[in-house]
């Protein structure tokens, strides 16, 4: 059991500390300092970032970056940003930072500038989304594309699906966008259902083309296509996004059509490169542009800000305090903007795929938690819902509120009512509110929460929330020693599920354990109908 973090002074420092905060109650803290929010927020370029309802005090703050400092966080930071080959378990750089940098940078990997190759790929973005929004590429029969379905699944879908509807405000509406992942065949027979072969453009997202959900899904989408217009009309309607370019010709689909990805960016980072390209086609390149440019100003701030005012340094290190020193063993993310129901699973995949490990870079098992549960969904709807266990449960559960200044839609007095319910929520859960008469109607307060407000949820400022959650993850992996860039806990179910597949029809199945065995014979004596 490796305890090289926890064995550190600065660690011991914060367990000592947190003995002589721990009976505070968050408002008793802000009872003694009336400038409590001006000294625990940070303003940068439209987007605020409100710490002070944690149970945390400045020396707090002070000793969680002792512990950053010795942690190496600036070297590790630097590293990652430079494309030394962090992610250890694959010799890989993790450099999805180079895919918003202006073409003017040099990034090398192995002695290659990749500046030069990444926008190449996206001058071929932008052509490709402006043919297909204007009408200019055509369908197999000449008609213009109505509907684009993307297929792929994880880090591949995820982020274009999310993004899209965060901005549908800037979306082509007469484009019609569908996502297609799993495996169960109602995914992908209910969208076709829907569309027509002679004006439908799919979009094959897989950075191995190996997945199983992705291939299965895309020869069944080919073959229903190729049904209607002949095999001759697969160069009209596929295109593939993936670093393994050979397997994606294999499959059938035209070199011109097939948009490289390189092995140094993660699928759950890559929605800055190709991945992006049906949030390109729906946002128009000018916006995706955008986007890009919104976490390049984040990157810059992450990489140039003293740790006691850098945003996602600090969002990390009271993370990190939450669930290391206080015991936390969740995060809400609770966006009070519709257009951000995507944000709580998209953050789940980065947080829980990247953190979710118990063996640390130099591969020993660690004597401390990692990843918290990452869940949620926009407010009000889950005030509705779960909060009741926010408020009163006997859980802590810190919570990331999410809250826009405009609105995309004024319509009344509708957003006000949001924002007064998102901030009305913070304040109930710090404070809380006695009751000695009626237990069941007392609130004991003290739950933790950061708010951050963005001006507005435009392609700028989505871009510098998204970055900051990844930069947050990034520090929090550095803290905990982990390899954030690896994903071999999806493995191993993989495999199992492969092996399964072949014995599904087989009745001879001894060697497996009963229950496995039980559950494959009950299937086949079932699946029938
Ligand atoms: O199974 C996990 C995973 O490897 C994710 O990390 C990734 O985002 C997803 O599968 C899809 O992989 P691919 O893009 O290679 O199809």
């Amino acid at each position: 059991m490796s305890n090289k973090r926890t064995s550190t002074p600065e660690w011991k420092a914060l367990k000592d500390h947190h003995k002589t905060l721990k009976n505070t109650h968050i408002r008793d803290l802000f009872a003694e300092d009336a400038a409590r929010f001006d000294n625990l927020h940070i303003g940068l370029k439209g987007l605020l970032f409100d710490y002070s309802k944690h149970g945390i005090t400045q020396e707090t703050v002070k000793l969680l970056c002792d512990l950053a400092g010795v942690c190496d966080l600036e070297t590790r930071r630097n590293e990652m940003f430079n494309g030394a080959p962090i992610n250890l378990s694959e010799d890989r750089a993790a450099l999805h930072t180079a895919l918003r940098r202006p073409v003017s940078d040099t990034v090398e990997v192995d002695g290659q500038n990749i500046m030069p190759l990444i926008h190449e790929v996206l001058a071929k973005m932008k052509d490709v989304s402006d043919a297909v929004r204007s009408g200019e590429w055509k369908g197999y029969s000449g008609k213009h594309i109505t509907d684009i379905v993307t297929i792929g699944i994880g880090g591949s879908i995820i982020g274009p699906q999310m993004a899209m509807e965060a901005l549908k405000p800037y979306s082509n509406r007469e484009l019609n966008f569908h996502f297609v992942s799993n495996v169960d065949g109602s995914n992908l027979s209910e969208t076709l259902r829907i569309i027509r072969p002679e004006t439908t453009l799919f979009i094959v997202s897989s950075k191995t083309f190996t997945t199983q959900e992705t291939l299965t899904n895309a020869k069944s989408a080919k073959d229903w296509l190729c049904k209607t217009l002949g095999k001759d009309a697969v160069a009209n309607h596929f295109i593939a996004v993936t670093a393994s370019v050979k397997t994606a010709e294999a499959f059938g689909i035209d070199a011109e059509n097939i948009f490289p990805l390189w092995d140094w960016v993660g699928g759950r980072y890559s929605l800055w490169s190709s991945i992006g390209l049906p949030l390109c086609i729906s946002i128009g390149f000018e916006n995706f542009r955008t986007l890009l440019d919104g976490a390049h100003s984040m990157d810059r701030h992450f990489q140039e800000t003293p740790f006691e005012q850098n945003i996602p340094v600090l969002m990390a290190l009271i993370g990190i305090w939450n669930r290391n020193f206080c015991g936390a063993a969740a995060l809400a993310i609770l966006p009070y903007e519709q257009y951000l129901d995507g944000l709580a699973n998209y953050i789940s995949q980065i947080d829980m795929e990247s953190n979710g490990k118990s063996v640390d870079r130099e591969g020993d098992k660690i004597d401390y938690a990692t990843s918290p549960v990452i869940f949620g969904e926009p407010g009000t709807n889950g005030q509705h819902a779960f909060y009741q266990m926010l408020h009163q449960g006997t859980d802590i559960v810190p919570c990331d509120f999410i809250a826009c200044a405009q609105t995309q839609n004024p319509l009344g007095d509708h957003h006000d009512k949001l924002l007064a319910n998102a901030i009305g929520q913070t304040q109930a859960l710090m404070q809380g509110q006695e009751n000695k008469d009626k237990p069941h109607k007392n609130f004991a307060g003290n739950r933790p929460s950061s708010t951050i407000i963005l001006d507005k949820l435009d392609p700028y400022h989505l871009g510098m929330l998204l970055a900051l959650y990844e930069h947050k993850i990034c520090v929090q992996g550095i803290i905990w020693n982990i390899n954030s860039f690896d994903q071999w806990g999806v493995e191993l179910g993989k495999i199992l599920a492969k092996n399964v597949l072949s014995l599904l029809d087989q009745e001879d199945n001894q060697d497996l354990d009963s229950s496995t065995r039980g559950l494959i014979e009950h299937i086949r004596a079932r699946k029938k109908g």
